[in-house]
């Protein structure tokens, strides 16, 4: 592993807004009076490498807590970095995989989920790692209170085709669908953030599909 990795993977673990496994496992159930000290609305950035939309967001709602939550803690190091830097409390980071969210969240913890540009894993054989197949639906409805959204920012179009009939094959209602976010109506400051890889992907001229859908 190259010696700048090694320098982010010691420093993220005396960050005190970044959580790893047992630490974050601590927290089930008191992420918002435990780490955040009030009893606002947890929102998720899953996938969210170097947490774009978690710190974007917690600049724009400071009445709302929000996580990151990705496995590689050389990424989540930026997002942490910056929110300390910035001083931006109502951020924190969770180096987890999301196949063990029901581990990190109680049932019913979670206002919100956000997927910025998931990897989108196009081989059949690996259908049940992309982060909007079923069972992960599934973990995201356990620790989702009733009714919350979910919102997907996606360059992938094979990964948003599939999503959608995800959605469709289990009659989840789909709140906004777009395959081209920045020629929409729906654009707004929210969906304007943009991610380290949606700003590659841009420099291309690649659409960027979006997706928001409830789970009920
Ligand atoms: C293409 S990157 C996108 C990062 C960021 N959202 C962006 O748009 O710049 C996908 C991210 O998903 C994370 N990831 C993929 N599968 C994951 C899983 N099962 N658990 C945790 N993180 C995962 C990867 O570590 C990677 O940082």
């Amino acid at each position: 592993m190259g010696k700048d990795k090694l320098r982010k993977f010691a420093e993220i673990a005396t960050f005190e807004n970044v959580f790893q496994k047992d630490e974050g496992k601590k927290m089930k159930g008191h992420w918002a009076q435990g780490h955040f000290g009030n009893n606002s609305p947890i929102i998720l950035e899953l996938a969210c490498g170097k947490g774009e939309y978690s710190v974007n967001m917690a600049l724009l709602f400071p009445d709302k807590n929000f996580i990151g939550v990705d496995y590689k803690g050389n990424r989540l190091w930026r997002g942490a970095k910056t929110a300390m830097e910035e001083n931006i409390r109502n951020v924190a980071f969770l180096r987890i995989q999301i196949e063990n969210i029901i581990d990190y969240f109680d049932e019913g913890e979670v206002s919100e989920i956000w997927i910025t540009f998931p990897d989108p894993q196009p081989q059949k054989s690996r259908e049940k790692k992309r982060l909007t197949a079923p069972p992960f639906l599934d973990r995201y409805k356990a620790v989702l209170a009733p009714g919350s959204p979910v919102h997907l920012k996606t360059d992938n179009d094979d990964l948003f085709t599939y999503t959608l009939e995800v959605l469709s094959a289990h009659s989840l209602p789909i709140l906004v669908n777009t395959n081209d976010l920045y020629n929409s109506t729906f654009l707004n400051e929210v969906l304007a953030i943009k991610t380290y890889y949606e700003r590659k992907y841009l420099t291309t001229g690649k659409n960027i599909n979006y997706l928001k859908w409830q789970l009920l």
